[in-house]
């Protein structure tokens, strides 16, 4: 950003919202403030609003917002109460002698949790429609938008509405390293999880209008410099919030020892836990693809079919992380958590940065802890493994019925 800014003087920043952190745990707000007074040091002009934003809350989010002064906009989510969109629905900038308007939209079919009683959600083509013309009686002659209505509902949207001169689109969006034209409007497609950086460079005619735009979408790997007073301030906030953690993780851990003598209570706090498949596929879609051809993916179905999915005996090898922290604890958890999903395998999520560095090896005695002698009297490590490594074999054996097969429907 700074190289860009050096090289055009007339830039503007945005974020296209969705960013707060996908853990559930009310202890991850801080990440989530940390996150917007991060962006607003680094000159963010407008950041867009999703659903994630909420998570903790309508009154949470707009206290940070004044707190930061970071500017979020989003023009059809609309406050019950007091009858206006929760947010601006969009800002003007003025940069250079030109005058852009940056407008907010988010996925109408969405649930807001925690904010849903509070808030309503607008048709996403009525509120751009009225708002574009709304900016442009202001003077903006460049109009973005930051949209999190996923990849075709964004493209539909500025071929009905005309005027959008910039798309960022947003929600499980593919990267693409060049943006696109669509009809007028440059698509610019950034991925997801902060791990690509966009820039959109527009040339205007005499009246100041788009006359021609391209979009490049960057990596950030390490070939990126780092800003060390960013660093700096990255790093003292991990220090802080792991400090905290672990301070609440005993605390929490002393209650539970106290009160139960259990272990659950203990493991449900601990700051490293599973995530889900969800989060996984989405920088892993190949493996992801495979897995699903295996038995793993079926597991819970497996479980149903047989009406055993209240059986506690039954589920520990059947879902992730049972009764572990963040795993499955309750039937309720069963899309998120049911099957035997990667991180059965692989290991918590949260401890993934570890992967790459030091790969846990997925060994025999993983696949032991569920394949046992009575589960999978015919389990043979070097036989059952290219079954389920992400580049399955082409001509791979069937593998033998298993006999404990007829047993397990009446429960191993
Ligand atoms: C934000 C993107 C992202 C997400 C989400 C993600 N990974 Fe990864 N993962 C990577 C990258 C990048 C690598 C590095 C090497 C590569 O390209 O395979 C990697 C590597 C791995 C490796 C290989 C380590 C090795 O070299 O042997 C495993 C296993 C893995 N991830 C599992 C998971 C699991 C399980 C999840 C879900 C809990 C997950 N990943 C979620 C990006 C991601
Ligand atoms: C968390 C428990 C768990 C772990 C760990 C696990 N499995 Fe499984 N595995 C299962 C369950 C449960 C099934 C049955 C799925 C179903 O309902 O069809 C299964 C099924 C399979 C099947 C299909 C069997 C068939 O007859 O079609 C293969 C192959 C397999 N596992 C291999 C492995 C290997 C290799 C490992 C280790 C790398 C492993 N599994 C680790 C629980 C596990
Ligand atoms: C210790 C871990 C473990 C527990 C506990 C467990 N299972 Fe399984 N289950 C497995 C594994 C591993 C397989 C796959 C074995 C294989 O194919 O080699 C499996 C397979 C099955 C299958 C056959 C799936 C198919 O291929 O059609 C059924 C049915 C099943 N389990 C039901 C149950 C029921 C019911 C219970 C509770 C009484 C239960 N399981 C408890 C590990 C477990
Ligand atoms: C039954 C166990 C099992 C499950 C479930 C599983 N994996 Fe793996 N995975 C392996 C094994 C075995 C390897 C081979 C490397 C090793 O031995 O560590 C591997 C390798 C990987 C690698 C390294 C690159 C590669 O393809 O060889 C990635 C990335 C990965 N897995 C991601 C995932 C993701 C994402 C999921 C869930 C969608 C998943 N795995 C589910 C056992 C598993």
């Amino acid at each position: 950003m700074d190289s860009t800014k050096a090289q055009y003087s007339q830039t503007v920043l945005v974020d296209n919202g969705g960013f707060f952190p996908d853990e559930g745990d009310s202890l991850y707000r801080d990440k989530a403030w940390f996150l917007m007074d991060g962006m607003k040091l680094i000159g963010v002009d407008a950041a867009g609003l999703s659903e994630k934003e909420l998570k903790y809350g309508r009154g949470w989010l707009l206290a940070q917002i004044k707190r930061t002064k970071l500017t979020m906009v989003c023009a059809n989510v609309w406050d019950k109460a007091t009858k206006k969109t929760m947010v601006e629905p969009y800002t003007i900038v003025k940069r250079g002698g030109v005058t852009v308007g940056i407008l907010g939209l988010t996925s109408d079919k969405v649930d807001l949790g925690p904010a849903r009683d509070s808030l309503t959600l607008e048709d996403p083509v009525v509120a751009a429609t009225r708002n574009v013309a709304e900016m442009k009686k202001k003077g903006a002659t460049v109009i973005v938008l930051l949209s999190s209505l996923g990849k075709v509902e964004s493209e539909d949207l500025v071929t009905t509405v005309d005027g959008i001169d910039v798309l960022i689109a947003g929600r499980n969006v593919p990267v693409l390293q060049k943006g696109r034209m669509i009809k007028n409007t440059i698509a610019c497609y950034g991925g997801e999880q902060g791990q690509h950086i966009g820039r959109t460079l527009v040339t205007l005619d005499a009246a100041r209008k788009m006359q021609t735009a391209e979009n490049d979408v960057f990596v950030l790997g390490p070939e990126v410099g780092e800003k060390p007073e960013i660093l700096q301030l990255i790093k003292s906030f991990n220090d802080a919030f792991n400090d905290k953690m672990r301070k609440i993780e005993k605390e929490r851990a002393l209650k539970a020892q106290t009160q139960t003598g259990g272990e659950t209570g203990q493991a449900k706090q601990s700051v490293d836990h599973f995530v889900g498949v969800e989060v996984c596929q989405r920088c892993h879609m190949n493996e992801y693809a495979q897995w699903l051809t295996t038995g793993h993916a079926q597991a819970w179905q497996t479980l149903v079919d047989d009406k055993k999915e209240s059986t506690p005996e039954c589920i520990s090898c059947h879902v992730v992380g049972y009764k572990q922290a963040g795993g499955f604890q309750t039937s309720d958890d069963a899309v998120k958590l049911g099957n035997v999903q990667c991180e059965n395998c692989h290991g918590m999520g949260t401890q993934h940065e570890a992967m790459p560095a030091s790969p846990q090896k997925v060994t025999e005695a993983t696949c032991r802890t569920c394949h046992n002698a009575t589960t999978s009297p015919l389990f043979d490590f070097a036989v059952f493994q290219p079954h389920v490594v992400h580049k399955t074999p082409a001509n791979l054996p069937p593998l033998p019925v298993n006999p404990a097969k007829a047993k397990m429907k009446s429960g191993h």
